[in-house]
């Protein structure tokens, strides 16, 4: 009898840890590559968020006013004017020794910062999983959040 080479897998050993292996696989290789942030005055509101992070607004692109991030992500800045503008949560992992910086332009540009997202400890920071945070409204009412550590999720 001829010996039939077999192949490395057989169908019972590939259903029983494919789905394992091709979620890790494709959580690698997909993105955040940009996303649409609604501001009444998109130069203002992106300029904004640059003068506080220490970043550069970039050239605009049709709508679009764009800022990015370290990580490749965009913030796509573009108005809406005609209709209430939704607060979103956007939250910013930045170097432990910039945060102070961060701070110290919050407060030249009189804007208040709070410990909490919910806006109840005005002036303070938080000192969460090791590091230090902080919320801020942005010029359109979107809730920023700058941290040193990110979050420990279970
Ligand atoms: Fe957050």
């Amino acid at each position: 009898m001829q010996n039939t080479p077999q192949p490395a897998h057989t169908p019972s050993t590939e259903s029983a840890s494919e789905p394992e292996a091709k979620s890790a696989s494709v959580t690698s290789v997909i993105q955040l590559n940009h996303t649409a942030v609604y501001a009444a005055d998109r130069r203002r509101s992106a300029e904004f968020l640059a003068d506080v992070l220490g970043l550069e607004v970039g050239a605009p692109f049709g709508p679009f006013l764009p800022v990015d991030l370290g990580n490749g992500v965009t913030l796509d800045y573009c108005e809406k004017r005609d209709e209430p503008i939704q607060s979103q949560h956007y939250a910013f992992l930045v170097p432990e020794e910039r945060f102070d910086g961060m701070i110290d332009r919050l407060e030249a540009l009189g804007v208040t910062y709070y410990a909490d997202p919910h806006h109840t400890e005005p002036g303070r920071v938080n000192g969460w999983f090791g590091g230090r945070g902080a919320y801020f409204e942005d010029p359109s009412g979107h809730n920023m959040e700058i941290m040193t550590r990110p979050y420990v999720r279970p």
